[in-house]
């Protein structure tokens, strides 16, 4: 286990490093809103609205799943990045709902409200599961809006475009990182990572079906425009997984072994009675139109630009530094080696005793003028400015009066004194 947490961690370090340095996007200035359709389809609309409803389950997802996790530190920090990107996306296609004109800030509000009403939960109970699970889920986002624009191009509409390729690689790269966990995990652990990719497969559902308010007619529209249906699940998701990951044997060698084993069979019954299968009416997936659409943005200019090779280390790093201390994966991303201190330096942290801890809130660390100004700083680049600027006023004058009413009580504590 203490492997795969370094690995984790080591993957963690370099996956932020790129997305800060390569990948990075802003959702309200790099999409050219004002290009949206007006005039686009009402199927159009319909797609971009189940796909937001489904990224708007990410609260239910984040904070599920990094309770799972929140003992590895490489999982739950790519967790809590992973929901930022996320979160990225439903704004965008909200901000094309939107900007379309397709639906209002009320008809928004409706849905958010209606959404909100039914809690997602996890649908499987192992953090190995729901990795197998969200590595699927990435690759079977990645086609719904790779396939979703193939329609925004014939109907022209930029801003979706746009929006749909960026985000296209945020989903492409989440794939990639949550399928090198899962052939980490094979090194280690074979037989039972394949068993639960295998299990996560057989009961695969996208998250929000059985919460997002007419799932099954919107999954209709869906499979029906060829965006996403059973047949791009197999073509294009569960096919290409097992290929990229090397499993089309072992499937076949599992599934023959459930065949001749009872206890598998009744196992299986009893899984299936418990989890529901998906369901969707499937139609034929139309030609991927990519590469031909008139096309203009800055965000994915950038991207693309940024995903231009550039030099980088390509040797195999010893696992420590010469004066055998483990190496830093951050460092090592940084690609420099850490300084050799000549004096001590003291960890608080490591050093810490428990159950020493002072009753206040370290109000007294705040005195400093640095502080002070840093504080004040940070309370004016807040979005509640304002309220901030009261709080702080009003903290002031309790201050003040509290100094007062101290140097009253003094004063009557010393006449007090000295009428003894
Ligand atoms: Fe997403
Ligand atoms: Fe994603």
């Amino acid at each position: 286990m203490a492997r795969m947490e370094d690995f984790f961690y080591r993957e963690l370090m370099k996956y932020l490093a790129l997305a800060e340095q390569k990948r990075r996007w802003n959702p309200f200035t790099d999409i050219p809103y004002s290009l949206a359709n007006p005039n686009s389809s009402q199927t159009l609309a319909q797609c971009v609205e189940t796909f937001c409803a489904v990224e708007m389950y990410l609260p239910d997802f984040t904070s599920k799943l990094l309770q799972m996790i929140r003992r590895s530190r490489g999982r739950s920090w790519f967790h809590v990045n992973w929901g930022y990107e996320e979160s990225k996306h439903s704004m965008t296609l909200e901000g094309w709902l939107l900007a379309s004109g397709h639906r209002t800030e009320e008809e928004r509000e409706t849905v958010q409200n209606a959404l909100s009403n039914f809690e997602w939960e996890l649908p499987y109970e192992h953090p190995r599961q729901m990795v197998c699970y969200t590595m699927i889920q990435e690759l079977a986002t990645f086609w719904n809006y790779r396939n979703l624009e193939t329609i925004a191009a014939k109907e022209k509409d930029i801003a979706l475009i746009t929006a749909l390729r960026v985000i296209s690689v945020d989903e492409r790269v989440h794939y990639n990182f949550f399928r090198n966990m899962v052939k980490e995990w094979m090194k280690w652990d074979e037989e039972g990572t394949i068993y639960d990719i295998k299990y996560v497969f057989d009961h695969f559902s996208m998250p929000g079906r059985t919460q997002i308010p007419g799932y099954d007619e919107a999954a209709r529209v869906l499979a029906k425009t060829g965006v996403y249906g059973p047949r791009e699940y197999i073509k294009l998701v569960k096919n290409p997984v097992l290929e990229d990951l090397k499993l089309d044997k072992d499937f076949q060698r599992i599934e023959s072994e459930e065949e001749r084993t009872q206890k598998e069979a009744a196992l299986k019954a009893a899984l299936e009675d418990s989890v529901e299968r998906i369901d969707i009416n499937g139609h034929a997936v139309p030609k991927n139109e990519t590469g031909r659409h008139p096309f203009n943005s800055h965000a994915v200019s950038q991207v693309q630009e940024n995903l231009k090779p550039k030099r980088g280390r390509k040797v195999e790093l010893p696992p420590t530094y010469p004066n055998g201390l483990k190496r830093s994966a951050f460092l090592d991303v940084v690609d420099i080696e850490p300084h050799r201190r000549t004096g001590p330096s003291r960890s608080i942290i490591l050093d810490h005793v428990p159950d020493k801890l002072s009753g206040s809130r370290g109000m007294e660390l705040m005195d400093s003028p640095v502080n002070q100004q840093l504080l004040a700083m940070g309370d004016e680049l807040s979005n509640n400015a304002e309220e901030m600027r009261q709080e702080r006023a009003q903290i002031r004058e309790e201050q003040t009066a509290t100094r007062r009413t101290r140097v009253k009580n003094n004063r009557l504590f010393r006449k007090h004194e000295d009428g003894k």
